[in-house]
């Protein structure tokens, strides 16, 4: 089965292509780069030893993508190209929505011209808002608090939309929890640009230097030790879910939602204390204030995922900390930036 893999040479991208190969699936990647480098696929390349094409294409450019779909019989599409930063989606929310809700419009239009009817999309935790209660089951309320979030429930509801009209469409839609963690060989992760915004790699680029200390936002939210909890899953185990989630798909046409998180949650001191054990490293912190549009507490209940597409995360902590540190201790610029 021929899966055209979007964003294959981002993070979670990198990752699943290689997960996808094991599982027997041929890959095909689009990605125009704009937030990862060609030495990831490279990288992948040699991981999975075997050849992916590739295409610099942008998502938003149809008639690239329809060469694409001309040139491979594409079955199905594992969608992962999108912006990310909650923070430059309020900044620039025209940005976000053209390219993570119009880039998904125009896709799909190609998709439906070549017939391909099966997508596995990757949506966010972060459509679950500030949740009233948790472990956060996939039918608890949705509010997404900013344009990031709200491009990725429109997402959700347009591929509902799609299979009330068309119910030959084999769609998944995955809730991600917080990914961390990189591939054991150390050769792919995480590379953000410039300063990250998220936990981890923060930590990781304190605890290799290049970074002086964390700023923990906020210590006085209503969770045992006052710092924000959060579901971090090792980001193979992510990868995982995505096979998983195709080998569902065959079943029958079908469209459903599934959160693939661990079900634990982790405080921020907590992730500072596993790095440290995992690093040999201090990691320099203070407490600062909280984060405007932060949330106390998030973690899933994955019990529908184990249901659904048979898939339960197998990392504990310290391997995700583990394999972090490796990428991280190995990279430490990150890939070579020749793009
Ligand atoms: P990433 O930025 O590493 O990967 C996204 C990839 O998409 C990049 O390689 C980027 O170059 C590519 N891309 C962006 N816009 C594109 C466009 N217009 N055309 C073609 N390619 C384009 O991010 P990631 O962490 O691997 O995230 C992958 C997906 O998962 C994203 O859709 C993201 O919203 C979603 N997600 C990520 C997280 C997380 O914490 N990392 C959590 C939930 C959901
Ligand atoms: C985790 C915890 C912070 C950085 C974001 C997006 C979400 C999803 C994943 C895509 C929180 C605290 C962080 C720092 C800190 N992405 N923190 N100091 O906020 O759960 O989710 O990424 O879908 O949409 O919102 O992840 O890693 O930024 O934060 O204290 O320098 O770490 O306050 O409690 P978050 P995160």
């Amino acid at each position: 089965m021929k899966i055209l893999v979007t964003g294959g040479a981002g993070y979670i991208g990198s990752h699943t292509c290689i997960e996808l190969i094991k599982a027997g699936f041929e890959v095909i990647v689009v990605d125009n780069l704009c937030n990862s480098s060609f030495e990831s696929l490279k990288r992948v390349k040699i991981l999975a030893d075997c050849d992916i094409p590739f295409y610099n294409v942008d998502i938003c450019d149809k008639p690239a993508l329809i060469k694409v779909f001309k040139k491979h019989s594409i079955d199905g599409v594992v969608h992962l190209a999108g912006l990310k930063a909650v923070g430059e989606s309020v900044e620039k929310p025209i940005k976000y929505y053209n390219t993570n809700v119009g880039g998904t419009f125009i896709l799909t239009d190609v998709m439906c011209e070549f017939n391909c009817k099966t997508i596995v999309f990757s949506s966010s935790a972060t459509v679950y808002g500030d949740p009233q209660t948790v472990p956060i089951k996939e039918n608890s309320p949705l509010s997404a608090k900013n344009p990031y979030g709200r491009s990725k429930l429109m997402i959700e509801e347009f591929f509902q939309d799609i299979f009330a009209t068309d119910d030959s469409w084999r769609i998944a839609l995955l809730r991600y929890f917080n990914p961390i963690g990189a591939h054991k060989s150390g050769l792919i992760g995480e590379d953000p640009n410039g300063v990250p915004n998220n936990l981890i790699p923060y930590i990781s680029q304190v605890a290799v230097g290049k970074l002086e200390k964390l700023s923990v936002f906020g210590g006085d939210y209503d969770t045992p030790d006052g710092t924000g909890v959060r579901d971090y899953i090792h980001v193979v185990d992510l990868a995982k879910g995505h096979v998983k989630s195709l080998q569902a798909l065959k079943n029958k046409p079908q469209v459903f939602i599934v959160n693939l998180g661990t079900g634990k949650g982790f405080s921020v001191l907590e992730m500072i204390k596993a790095f440290e054990k995992a690093s040999k490293k201090k990691i320099p912190y203070q407490i600062v204030d909280r984060r405007l549009g932060d949330i106390a507490i998030c973690y899933a209940d994955p019990t529908f995922a184990k249901e659904k597409i048979n898939w339960k995360a197998e990392y504990e902590l310290n391997e995700m900390c583990e394999d972090t540190w490796r990428w991280q201790s190995l990279n430490l610029d990150g890939y070579p930036r020749y793009k």
